[in-house]
């Protein structure tokens, strides 16, 4: 099977497929809201301490374990942890016994959920963890995201067309609720929405990952950038666009509250698309040649990049027009459509066409990258042909979301659901939609991510991920950091002598056995509830 595994053709293909999987609605629709919110150019100084505390080691943690198995994330783990692992019997045991406390208290339903996962984990060890962030996950998050990227193609054809016509925020609003709560008249519109998103990254999917991903990748990245580019450009030129740059970007120390770190790290977790089973996957798809802590440090470049971008197209022009800043489907689908079709000049529809043609782009792309997990998964493991895959993955998923569709933000369009989590789980949180955000986002990710680092820093081990890593890598990963930061590489007297303690990689090792995985638990207890800060 793996001499016949494709690898992305070289650098560049590899990091165009990777920011397409990184570039995403998070950086769109959450990063430039909170940036703003939580104290502008101080916050992202804060992001990026985050980016490099959890998103670096467990990026290239990820891409590791990828590269030197080449296999899926079942077969990865099961490869570098043949044996039985104290480790995870001590998880799988300690999370059985929690389901057990979760029914004595008569949370049923959470303790037969609980339970079960304690056992699997039990049962198969790393494997179980492979198999839950490389598949259970992926499957949940395409579920729902499929449903937003089906609006998004559905905004980008109306824009087009000249169909997106909102001459108020209220006018933008009534236009968007039928759709966002699906309501009776309006399902086939949101599921043939969603459907067609399915199709498109079943498709590109289909050609496989040089001729698929690779190829549209390196098209449509490059086409995002020059888009938002263009938006930036007439978004700063507007008047009174002064007020959106400082709302997005002035530093305010003050609001650097501690929630405001929290927000940081979950954002720079979710950005990576980690502990999703992505990296792993892309990352075995990566040849020996390849450098891969340079690849990382460029994509968190251009991932921040077009973060940043985002913001600087988004808030001028929502200033401008006299639009208060929001977050999420609010932003992107009422406030921005009217803020760009009341600036002056007639291009009204030009200005949304760009936006949500840039905005469909970041979403197929992370949706691509997330089906391909799957894919890979019954490629490898269960022998399927390519073809075969993909239509299992594409069908199975777009089932998930078509109740995903018509459950957005209520259960009444499918009562007998809602009967049946009530009596398990007591009152179900909002929507199948937002119980399978909640469940991902802030469960399933961050403890993904904790058992990412905590692998390779203690099953693994961090010896052998290194000699992996140095496969393809300068010597830079094991020169003195302090002598490679100063400039003084080379220096008589300093030299780049692969004897030095304090390196590269020697900090990496550190952070992925320590600071990551404690900083993941933070993120971890904030999301769940568990820790709260004001
Ligand atoms: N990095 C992606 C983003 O910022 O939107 C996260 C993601 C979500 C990736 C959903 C893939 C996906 F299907």
């Amino acid at each position: 099977m793996s001499e016949k595994r494709e690898h992305w053709s070289g650098n560049w293909g590899f990091l165009m497929a990777l920011a397409g999987s990184a570039i995403g609605l998070g950086n769109i629709w959450k990063f430039p809201y909170v940036t703003g919110k939580y104290g502008g150019g101080a916050f992202v100084l804060v992001y990026l301490c985050c980016i490099m505390v959890i998103g670096l080691p467990i990026l290239i943690g990820e891409l590791t374990i990828g590269r030197t198995t080449g296999l899926n994330p079942i077969g990865a783990f099961a490869a570098l942890c043949p044996k039985r692992s104290k480790l995870a019997d001590l998880l799988g045991g300690i999370i059985l016994l929690s389901g057990i406390a979760l029914i004595t208290f008569s949370q049923i339903g959470y303790g037969i959920l609980v339970m079960l996962l304690g056992a699997v984990i039990l049962y198969g060890g790393w494997k179980a963890i492979g198999l839950i962030s490389g598949v259970i996950t992926p499957f949940l998050i395409l579920g729902y995201y499929g449903v937003v990227g089906g609006w998004t193609l559905i905004y980008a054809v109306k824009a087009v067309t000249g169909n997106l016509v909102f001459k108020t925020a209220a006018e933008a609003q009534a236009a968007f609720t039928p759709i966002q709560q699906a309501a009776p008249g309006t399902w086939w519109y949101v599921i043939g929405g969603q459907l067609a998103f399915m199709t498109l990254c079943g498709i590109i999917l289909w050609f496989g990952v040089k001729k698929g991903i690779e190829r549209c990748s390196k098209v449509l990245m490059p086409s995002l950038f020059v888009l938002l580019i263009v938006l930036i450009l007439r978004s700063i030129s507007l008047p009174g666009a002064s007020a959106g740059i400082k709302f997005f970007l002035s530093p305010d120390f003050s609001k650097l509250s501690a929630e405001a770190v929290l927000v940081a790290l979950g954002q720079a977790f979710y950005t990576l698309s980690l502990g999703m089973g992505i990296s792993i996957v892309y990352g075995s798809y990566v040849r020996k040649e390849t450098n891969l802590p340079k690849s990382v440090l460029q994509l968190i470049g251009l991932d921040t990049m077009v973060a940043m971008m985002a913001g600087l197209a988004i808030f001028p022009a929502v200033f401008a027009m006299g639009f208060e800043p929001a977050a999420g489907e609010g932003l992107v689908f009422q406030i921005l459509p009217t803020a760009f079709n009341m600036i002056p000049g007639g291009l009204g529809s030009v200005w949304s066409s760009f936006f949500f043609i840039a905005v469909s782009i970041a979403a197929l792309t992370s949706g691509i990258s997330l089906m391909e997990v799957i894919v890979s998964v019954l490629i490898d493991y269960f022998k399927m042909k390519r073809w075969a895959a993909v239509l299992f993955s594409w069908s199975s998923i777009s089932i998930l979301g078509v109740f995903c569709s018509i459950s957005m933000n209520s259960w009444k369009n499918i009562p007998w659901m809602e009967k049946g989590l009530t009596t398990l789980f007591g009152t179900p949180p909002g929507s199948l939609f937002l119980t399978l955000d909640n469940l991902t986002a802030n469960w399933f990710l961050p403890a993904a991510g904790m058992a990412v680092s905590v692998f390779v820093g203690w099953v693994w081990g961090v010896r052998n991920a290194v000699n992996e890593i140095r496969k393809g890598a300068g010597r830079e990963l094991d020169t003195n950091f302090f002598i490679l930061l100063s400039g003084m590489r080379g220096e008589s007297g300093y030299g780049d002598s692969y004897k030095h303690i304090f390196t590269p990689a020697s900090v990496w090792g550190f952070f992925i056995r320590f600071i990551t995985p404690v900083s993941v638990m933070f993120v971890f207890l904030n999301m769940t509830g568990a820790i709260k800060f004001n």
